[in-house]
């Protein structure tokens, strides 16, 4: 039986494998249940004292011979397994990582700030929580006017000379207070208004006011850059219509609609089959505004305008309800690109 064993020894120390596989299969071989290694020690069961003591200890030791060489042939391929992993192409381009995209209403905005600036208008930013003068008062509001009133305004608990903007005019009025003529500057931001929420009006929305203000500005300077803005927005070929209307800080003032490009005026469900839309309120403003804001209005004169940004984003991708823009469903949003 020594023989036996010893022979074994060198029959393992030359043992070989050429993939995991083979490997295992040696473990079975040798070390599995019914392997050579079990049918040795059952064997040694058998033998008397003498061969015992002899067998023993050779017995055990190739049994770890065994053992040390199958565990060291599996480690050699579990290497080989990690340095394929490791020579991978390092160069190749990674996985793509989902984007997120910009918000429709940021990119009309950036389109309607990039068509003013580029007409020389900067851009201002003011408060959201404004006072009563700055919101109503400055712009020429009577004290009793139904804008101040409870269903349009959101008026801040405990504090009722505050509320939340209802339009960006506010923003107009401290650049007024704070520069002197000439100014040119258009402010973009979000507006509050107590209105019940519905496909068309929202409790919240977003608007790009503008004003410039200069010796001799007059109302055709107005309708020449609204013209321009409209037809860099809504393309060249389009036309504006300039209806008379109201505002408290305008005088003369107007509301414009541009010709339908969705049906080319033939008329549609957009244009109401009348061939327009209407984008914006604008006018000259009111020589009090001037005054309230600290400007000589012997001296200078002005235009301003307004629009709702949501409303020009509806037109523009024709789309139908206004509460879309803020429901957060990416398969909404995920169709909007910048370029
Ligand atoms: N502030 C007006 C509004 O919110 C828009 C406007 C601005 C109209 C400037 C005329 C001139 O509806």
């Amino acid at each position: 039986m020594l023989e036996k064993v010893n022979q074994l020894k060198e029959e393992i120390e030359q043992l070989k494998a050429t993939s995991a596989e083979q490997a295992e299969a040696l473990r079975i071989k040798y070390l599995g249940q019914k392997g050579i290694v079990k049918t040795l020690f059952q064997e040694f069961k058998e033998v008397d004292k003498e061969v015992k003591k002899q067998v023993g200890a050779p017995l055990n030791q190739l049994k770890n011979q065994i053992q040390e060489k199958i565990n060291a042939l599996k480690l050699s391929f579990e290497n080989q397994l990690s340095k394929a992993e490791n020579t991978e192409d390092l160069t190749k381009p990674a996985l793509e990582l989902p984007s997120g995209s910009q918000h429709p209403i940021s990119i009309v905005r950036n389109q309607i700030q990039q068509i003013f600036t580029c007409m020389g208008f900067s851009i201002s930013e003011g408060p959201e929580l404004e006072d009563d003068w700055h919101n109503f008062t400055a712009l020429n509001f009577p004290p009793e006017h139904p804008a101040r009133d409870m269903q349009d305004t959101f008026f801040i608990k405990d504090k009722p000379e505050y509320s939340l903007r209802t339009h960006t005019s506010s923003v107009q009025v401290r650049v007024m207070q704070n520069n002197t003529p000439p100014m040119r500057t258009i402010s973009p931001g979000r507006v509050f208004r107590n209105e019940a929420i519905s496909a068309r009006s929202h409790c919240f929305f977003h608007q790009v006011e503008g004003l410039y203000i200069d010796k001799h500005v007059s109302f055709a300077d107005l309708k020449k850059t609204m013209l321009d803005f409209a037809q860099q927005m809504f393309g060249k070929d389009t036309q504006i219509r300039l209806r008379p209307s109201y505002f408290p800080f305008t005088e003369p003032s107007a509301e414009m609609d541009i010709s339908c490009f969705i049906c080319d005026q033939k008329g549609c469900n957009i244009c109401k089959h009348s061939g327009w839309v209407e984008i914006l309120g604008c006018g000259m403003i009111d020589p009090n505004v001037l005054k309230n804001c600290g400007i000589d209005s012997e001296k200078y004169s002005g235009y301003a305008f307004g629009m709702g940004i949501e409303r020009i984003t509806m037109l523009k991708y024709q789309i139908n309800d206004i509460r879309l823009f803020y429901e957060n469903d990416t398969r909404f949003l995920s169709q909007f690109t910048s370029a």
